[in-house]
């Protein structure tokens, strides 16, 4: 089985995204193991958009714990409410950081990170992992990426 990723280079963030999300859901589809799959979302995440760090973070009891993931090496363990990461897990909802250094209690896994969006995933109304983007520019994410990003994020759900 081979995937490629067929995008266009000139469309727009909006564009991209949506000729992205039925891709996304060919190259999981008929594989049931989550960390395979929230493997290769990783992968096609960095890929497409080249954001400097795409990964997940898995719940684990009372933390977060390092899933797959494309970029940087990153902390392993987040506690729950701490970070951007912790927080979006408390409040159960994708959290965008237009610049980390402003936010309390960021985690700086890289200090090249300069804005951050966390997106949880959630069975049962429970969070289960989150999946955090990391920009190296100031103010990358807005509702376009939260939109798209928790329609990703629904596919790795069931
Ligand atoms: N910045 C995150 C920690 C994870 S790294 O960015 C990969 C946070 O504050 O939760």
């Amino acid at each position: 089985m081979s995937h490629t990723l067929h995008l266009t280079p000139t469309s727009s963030k909006e564009e991209t995204y949506h000729s992205l999300l039925p891709q996304l859901k060919a190259l999981i589809e008929g594989e049931t193991d989550t960390i395979a799959n929230f493997a290769n979302i990783s992968s096609a995440l960095k890929m497409t958009f080249g954001f400097f760090w795409v990964g997940f973070y898995i719940v684990k009891k009372d933390e977060l714990v390092l899933g797959p993931f494309q970029g940087t090496i990153a902390c392993t363990r987040i506690k729950y409410g701490k970070g951007v990461c912790g927080t979006a897990w408390k409040e159960k909802k994708t959290v965008i950081v237009e610049d980390v250094n402003q936010f309390p209690g960021h985690i700086a896994c890289d200090t090249a990170s300069q804005s951050e969006i966390v997106v949880p995933l959630f069975r049962n109304d429970e969070v289960i992992a989150v999946l955090d983007i990391d920009s190296e520019h100031l103010n990358h994410f807005d509702e376009t990426d939260a939109h798209y990003l928790q329609q990703i994020v629904k596919l790795l759900e069931s």
